[in-house]
């Protein structure tokens, strides 16, 4: 079938889609709908694609009548059914929902009143949740299931979806309701911990909660409750820090908050930030965070060590990385025969911080830092000869952060996770890459994923041996399945055999520093010279700009058409 993705933006759950449906064996090709400015030149490009199916995983945008009237068109919508709306997930954590859901849905005049071609139920998870691990987590996994569902049933040229009217409501709650406003979301800090972190959860990633903290408004992002209050500061007032989040007096307890975003002003603000960076650290007393914002954790179980990265989106700052440099340090000094360095549920690793850099008094020298900084992990990973490293991919990663974690010895990685092993940002990219990538691949594979540019799910990434395995879905059972493997490796036969042969690698080539030098010697152009346009990427990027257009290599269409 030709599939035509029609997007707002070319996201995790439209990669993952994406994946599924080649691997599946459909034709499938992507459209940017931002890159439209009229209804008239989106309807013309659909009409040059001519798809069977149209299929929108993240559509903020309307569906022309011209479209949905000739083409079926299925809108993947965050909610049971029922639920209308384009706040649906934040109501849903704000509400406290048990369960919620996700419904398939006929784009028609009216936003999700279409009939419905297939949904999904799950549970809310018990622990306060940010919206996009929501989103990313039960939300992404109900969605692709309905995906796989409407394919299925395109298929038959007599199905015919389901009224809204004539179905049941599986969450009585799901109603009609308008888009969240500011003023929905706000919170004084004098009210409870917990009710704050669920306002800012319900806004995160986007749009943000906006707040004052010490006299400056900014918005917050990235929060989780922390220690009952034991102080006499006033509400609103920070109390403490721990590397670059912040713990500012609430209520009832301290409430942590991870990233920050100051209004857009002429000074060029208006960029999420880690809160260190826009608050000071002078005279804050560092304290202990809430387990959900700990940058490192390192348990020890046996002869495995578990290092645990936390960076928000995945992106590593300059100071980030030397923290984890520390903590790294210290667990390869352990006397462990396996390291496994893992992330979060929510995030693995995107790279170099292009937020932190596009907000510095001298973008290229921070670029410059920070690229140094996150290649020192990349070294330390690279030159360990006494214990086998061990990477866990608990979720998606980009750029330099899947060549990151292509530094250790074993790749696995969990089930829906995509990575995207490629430089887009017009940088040659370095973090080793130019070693561990076609180590892993192959010269002609790691040649092609950096070329072609496209998103590579668990599943491929074992094919093509960019990963060993590929472990299951659910993270609790990944982290189980993940230690099991790393005991298995510090089994002292297999360890020492595995040992032996990652030796007789690195005897066999230049030393990691000959890769950096060659990869830094490039990336020194594109920092300071702008050789590839890094400048106009990254500002496009961090300020969220709308494509020029469809990127040539997502628009798979139009090469059937150069093809003739
Ligand atoms: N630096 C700063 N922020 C980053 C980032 C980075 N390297 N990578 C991702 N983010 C942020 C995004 O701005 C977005 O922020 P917001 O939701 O808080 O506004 C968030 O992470 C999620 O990113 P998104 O693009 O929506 O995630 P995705 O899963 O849909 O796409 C990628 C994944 C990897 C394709 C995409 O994030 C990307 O291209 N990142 C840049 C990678 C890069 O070039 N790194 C630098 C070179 S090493």
């Amino acid at each position: 079938m030709n599939i035509l993705l029609l997007v707002s933006a070319f996201n995790g759950l439209s990669q993952r889609a994406w994946c599924m449906l080649r691997a599946r064996g459909h034709e499938v090709t992507v459209e940017l709908a931002p890159a439209y400015d009229s209804p008239d030149a989106l309807t013309a490009m659909i009409h040059a694609a001519a798809p069977d199916l149209i299929l929108c995983p993240f559509l903020k945008h309307r569906v022309p009548a011209q479209v949905w009237q000739k083409w079926p068109t299925v809108i993947i919508h965050p909610g049971p059914v029922g639920d209308r709306g384009p706040s649906s997930l934040d109501y849903a954590i704000m509400d406290r929902e048990r369960q919620w859901g996700v419904t398939a849905l006929s784009a028609v005049e009216e936003m999700d009143a279409g009939p419905v071609w297939a949904s999904r139920i799950f549970p809310m998870p018990d622990e306060p949740v940010a919206k996009a691990e929501l989103y990313n987590g039960p939300v992404a996994d109900a969605a692709l299931s309905c995906i796989a569902e409407v394919v299925d049933k395109a298929a038959d040229p007599q199905y015919q979806p389901m009224s809204q009217e004539t179905m049941s409501r599986p969450v009585a709650s799901a109603s009609t309701r308008p888009q969240l406003r500011r003023a929905d979301r706000v919170f004084e800090w004098t009210r409870s911990a917990a009710e704050i972190v669920r306002r800012v959860h319900a806004a995160d990633s986007a749009p943000g909660v906006r707040s004052e903290i010490e006299g400056t408004t900014v918005q917050v992002y990235d929060a989780a409750v922390g220690e009952p209050r034991t102080h006499s500061a006033t509400p609103g007032t920070i109390v403490g820090r721990s590397g670059d989040a912040i713990a500012v007096a609430a209520g009832d307890a301290d409430v942590w908050i991870g990233q920050v975003k100051r209004p857009l002003d002429a000074h060029g603000n208006g960029i999420k930030l880690p809160a260190g960076y826009v608050f000071g650290d002078d005279v804050i007393p560092e304290l202990e965070p809430p387990a959900e914002l700990r940058e490192t954790v390192y348990d020890r179980d046996g002869d495995v060590g578990i290092l645990t990265l936390r960076a928000y989106n995945g992106a590593m700052s300059t100071r980030a990385c030397h923290r984890m440099k520390t903590a790294l340090d210290e667990a390869l000094a352990d006397d462990t025969r396996v390291l496994v360095v893992r992330g979060t549920e929510r995030f693995f690793s995107n790279g170099i911080h292009l937020n932190v850099i596009a907000a510095a008094p001298d973008p290229a020298l921070e670029a410059w830092e920070n690229i140094n900084a996150i290649n020192a992990l990349c070294k330390a990973l690279v030159s360990c000869t006494d214990k086998l490293t061990i990477a866990g991919f608990t979720a998606n990663a980009g750029a330099g952060g899947v060549m990151f974690g292509l530094s250790c010895d074993v790749v696995v990685v969990r089930d829906g996770v995509v990575l995207n092993p490629y430089y887009d940002m017009g940088l040659y990219g370095s973090e080793l890459h130019t070693y561990t990538l076609p180590r892993r691949v192959g010269h002609a594979t790691a040649a092609r994923l950096l070329t072609e540019k496209l998103p590579v799910d668990a599943t491929e990434a074992a094919a093509i041996g960019l990963a060993d395995a590929v472990g299951p879905r659910e993270p609790e059972s990944f982290a189980s399945w993940l230690t099991g493997m790393a005991q298995s490796y510090a089994d002292p036969h297999w360890h020492g055999q595995a040992l032996d042969a990652k030796l007789k690698v690195l005897s066999g080539t230049h030393p990691p520093a000959y890769y950096e030098a060659a990869e830094l010697s490039e990336m020194a152009k594109d920092f300071f010279d702008d050789r590839s346009g890094f400048a106009a990427a990254r500002s496009g990027f961090v300020h969220k700009m709308a494509p020029a257009e469809t990127p040539p290599r997502l628009a798979r269409h139009r090469w059937n058409f150069a093809n003739g």
